[in-house]
């Protein structure tokens, strides 16, 4: 597997995207273990765009639950009808927050989130875990980050 990340910071938001997940993919290649490559994953992602936060929130115990993340401590337990999180969660999509303080129910982990994008991995009709990307910037997600971030939750959806 390839250990380090190559990519060129100059390069748009799209191409960045296009280099990492091949990447993605190659880091992932002859692993099983869920949470190993997940964990791969969210690395990936704050390492290639420097995102403030990123992580996964698992559909458990008839909650989300936190998983593995790169980032500031955050909150562990979400309800299903709270915050972004459960937005994606109920609605069964990703949901774009430009700022994050006109969401009505937005969960405040940390006072620097600025913008968010939460995105479900769906497999078989059920939502197996969200992933959350906060940044410290207002309006930092737009359809470039929703259309590659769903590529790579279909991914992640064919894990299970
Ligand atoms: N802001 C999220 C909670 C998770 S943290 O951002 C890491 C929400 O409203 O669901």
């Amino acid at each position: 597997m390839a250990e380090s990340l190559l990519i060129d910071a100059t390069l748009s938001k799209a191409e960045k995207y296009k280099a990492l997940l091949p990447q993605i993919e190659a880091l992932v290649t002859g692993e099983t273990d869920l949470i190993a490559n997940i964990s791969n994953l969210v690395a990936a992602l704050r390492q290639g765009f420097g995102f403030f936060w990123v992580g996964v929130y698992f559909n458990k115990e008839g909650q989300l639950v936190l998983g593995p993340f790169q980032g500031p401590v955050a909150c562990t337990r979400i309800p299903y009808h709270k915050g972004v999180c459960g937005a994606s969660y109920t609605q069964q999509q990703t949901i774009v927050v430009p700022d994050v303080e006109a969401f009505p129910g937005h969960i405040a982990c940390s006072g620097d989130s600025k913008s968010e994008i939460v995105v479900p991995v769906i497999k078989d009709g059920e939502v197996k875990l969200v992933l959350d990307i906060d940044s410290d910037k207002l309006n930092d997600f737009d359809e470039v980050d929703q259309q590659y971030l769903e590529q790579l939750m279909k991914l992640v959806a064919s894990w299970y």
